[in-house]
């Protein structure tokens, strides 16, 4: 670990951050029978009573244990940071998974200072994995180190995606895959963001691209795929104001930026 990181900060958040992900992991694990839906950008991007309910667990937990952090909520949680450090969460993403009782589904939370984001947890209980990253120490899935895959062609990689909620950018998404398709070993859209950064740093898919992420899709996943050794920028080599985020290993991060950027 560099030596001008926290590192007491650094260990007190990603407790804190993996204690809250596994409470919000049991409430969410507990299925109702029903849900109440809460339309938001159009027909195909909504809420559930559920992401409420977990937002809403996870933000008083962090401020019941650090009262003048700052919170970044999805649904809504909005508090500026005394302290210097912001969280910033997805209560699940996935919800579409979530809502059809599909696998992939989880809860993202991230801590982040002056310097970028600090501390990620990726957990996602259907497929009984705990993802963790803190700047410069590194990422590991279920306690155990991972490295992003060597892939450095085309053809031999598994590339994952999503799709926007918005029509216009879905079709886009759906010229840029026609691009692709061709050329690469296969396509997976499993439908959570933040899984499909921590596969890429597990080296699960060998790459993931996807346009117009928010923040909380991409704070903790992202961390978790830079520390596991990938590259996670947009189409220049930035992030800031790019709708595009590419992440994958050094090698096959320049052939997809080539074919997509
Ligand atoms: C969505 C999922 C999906 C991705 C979308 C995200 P949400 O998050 O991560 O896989 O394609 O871009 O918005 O809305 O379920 O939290
Ligand atoms: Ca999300
Ligand atoms: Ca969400």
């Amino acid at each position: 670990m560099k030596q001008s990181e926290p590192t007491e900060l650094i260990d007190e958040l990603l407790v804190l951050a993996e204690g809250i992900a596994q409470k919000a992991g049991e409430l969410l694990s507990n299925r109702p029978d029903t849900f109440d839906i809460n339309q938001k950008s159009s027909a195909r991007d909504f809420a559930t009573h559920m992401d409420h309910a977990s937002e809403k667990l996870i933000v008083s937990e962090i401020l019941a244990a650090r009262p003048g952090d700052g919170i970044i909520g999805e649904e809504g949680a909005a508090r500026e940071s005394a302290s210097g450090i912001t969280w910033v969460i997805d209560p699940i993403d996935g919800t579409v998974n979530y809502f059809y009782n599909l696998p992939g589904w989880n809860i993202s939370i991230a801590a982040k200072d002056d310097q970028g984001v600090l501390i990620g947890i990726v957990y996602a209980p259907t497929l009984n994995s705990l993802w963790r990253a803190s700047r410069g120490g590194g990422a590991y899935l279920n306690d155990r180190k991972i490295d992003v895959s060597n892939a450095d062609t085309l053809s031999d990689s598994l590339i994952a995606t999503g799709f926007s909620y918005d029509l216009a950018e879905r079709v886009r998404q759906g010229e840029m895959i026609a691009h692709l398709i061709p050329r690469v070993r296969d396509i997976r859209r499993n439908g959570a963001a933040a899984v499909d950064l921590c596969h890429v740093a597990s080296g699960a898919v060998d790459g993931y691209f996807e346009t117009g992420l928010k923040e909380w899709d991409l704070a903790a996943g992202g961390l978790i795929a830079r520390e596991a050794g990938a590259l996670v920028t947009g189409r220049n080599g930035g992030l800031a104001g790019e709708s595009m985020v590419i992440a994958a290993g050094p090698a096959l991060h320049a052939l997809l930026t080539h074919e997509i950027g």
